[in-house]
């Protein structure tokens, strides 16, 4: 039996719920804006190899502490270390995640803002009779003009905190429920016309056949943040929704489910941009307009492909929805939680602080593209810093935590609730979490900051 005070939570209503809730947060604009970009910025198979043996072996244990971390102590990411380690410095791994989710947040709105910027697009025809040039000038004048994204990433931001106001069971799980397969279907139509596109064989060769001389130590780096930044780890956005994860639920089957569909999306989503990348002769590291600039193009080579395109851009949005409320979640859990706000106050609160550094990221696309740090826009150095540093500085400690801190017979009896867990299970995970995940991110933050 657990040793802490029994404590009364709102909680996901069914096993279902938790499957969709957790997968609407990983599945998001990182599966289909960012992991094409990336992989086509980075040089492709190889980055994508390095990236799935991160997510295999440190992202899995990862999700699955967060989720221990969250279930055990039925606290927001900053109160679960103030419970589990009284009087102890690990409560500041939770408030560098809180830090981590305003950073993301500030970014993930103004992609998110485009999204919608494409769905009044589609809805308008306005792909029909465009060239591949065409289509791209589109996508540039777009984000360089100030006005129209800042005001879709407002409006985004206002959908987002109305879903948070309305309540965990409410809001985030019956949005997450029917929506994912459908962009799966969709996603997987754009996959067959891609790799039928003339000149497609180049992309697949691209995205599979690894050539790892190009493996530079920041494309290892980024392939680690971006495991982070997929599964949605490293913030305490899963600790949070475990939390909220009754006692009967199978904590390791959720971790595998969701690591799966989230790792299968990307890939599809890489399958049906890549090619067309090169079939339509776009730069691969064109960057985060290279999915805006493509899909378009595939579009018009689909028949029906007007209401796909209105379709996919619809539960783009939709998607982006649902990882966007699991990021804000962390934050207004936070302020309410131990800052004593009420959660109207939190929400509005945490929103208006993303939509301020949002607007700094927002403009640094178009007219403020000149102001870079270390030869990176403001937004992009957000994305890194975010991403790449504090995400595995907070996946690392989680992991520590739940290694030697609350060990095997606190991890085994939190495990065993809801699954018939081997001891011998167990033990692995602890090994991986006491050393091999900590490990491997320090070697390659050391490795991809030059000093080894
Ligand atoms: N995983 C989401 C995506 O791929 C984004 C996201 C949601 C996230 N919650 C997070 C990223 C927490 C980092 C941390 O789009």
């Amino acid at each position: 039996m657990s040793k802490y005070k029994k404590e009364k939570r709102a909680q996901f209503s069914s096993k279902f719920g938790v499957i969709a809730a957790a997968a609407g947060s990983a599945v998001g604009l990182g599966n289909i804006w960012k992991f094409p970009y990336i992989t086509g910025k980075f040089g492709g198979a190889a980055f994508l190899l390095v990236y799935i043996c991160f997510i295999a072996i440190i992202g899995v244990s990862i999700m699955l502490s967060e989720f221990i971390i969250g279930r055990r102590s039925k606290k927001n990411a900053y109160g679960a270390y103030k419970k589990l380690a009284p009087k102890t410095k690990w409560k500041y791994v939770g408030l560098l995640g809180i830090i981590a989710a305003i950073l993301i947040m500030a970014f993930y709105v103004v992609v998110a803002g485009w999204t919608i910027e494409y769905v009044v697009a589609a809805i308008g025809n306005k792909f029909a009779n465009q060239t591949p040039e065409q289509l791209n000038a589109m996508y540039a004048d777009f984000v360089d003009a100030p006005f129209r994204p800042l005001l879709y990433q407002l409006i985004f931001m206002i959908i987002t905190a109305g879903v948070i106001i309305a309540g965990v069971k409410n809001g985030i799980e019956r949005g997450s429920k029917f929506m994912m397969p459908l962009l799966l279907v969709i996603i997987l139509i754009l996959d067959i016309r891609a790799i039928t596109l003339p000149g497609a064989a180049a992309g697949l060769e691209f995205l599979f056949k690894p050539d790892f001389s190009k493996l530079s130590s920041d494309a290892i780096l980024s392939a680690l943040g971006h495991a982070f930044f997929s599964l949605s780890i490293g913030t305490g956005t899963l600790t949070t929704y475990g939390s909220y994860i009754n006692k009967k639920n199978n904590l390791v089957r959720t971790t595998v489910d969701v690591t799966i569909a989230d790792t299968v999306v990307a890939i599809l989503a890489g399958v049906a941009i890549l090619p067309a990348v090169f079939s339509f002769g776009i730069n691969p590291s064109e960057g985060p307009g290279l999915v805006f600039v493509t899909l378009p193009n595939i579009f018009l080579q689909i028949k029906g492909g007007y209401i796909f395109s209105v379709l996919f851009f619809v539960l783009l949005a939709l998607a982006a929805l649902t990882s966007a409320i699991s990021i804000l979640e962390v934050i207004v859990a936070y302020f309410s939680e131990e800052l004593k706000m009420k959660r109207k106050a939190a929400t509005i609160w945490s929103s208006v602080i993303i939509l301020l550094a949002g607007t700094i990221c927002s403009l640094s696309m178009g007219p403020y593209d000149s102001l870079t740090i270390g030869g990176l826009n403001l937004f992009d150095a957000t994305d890194w810093l975010s991403t790449n540093i504090l995400l595995p500085i907070g996946g690392m400690f989680m992991s520590l935590f739940v290694g030697w801190k609350l060990g095997k017979d606190e991890v085994m009896d939190e495990l065993a609730q809801g699954s018939h867990i081997k001891m011998c299970f167990v033990k692995i995970f602890i090994f991986i979490t006491k050393f091999i995940a900590p490990l491997a991110i320090l070697a390659v933050f050391l490795h991809g900051l030059g000093i080894i």
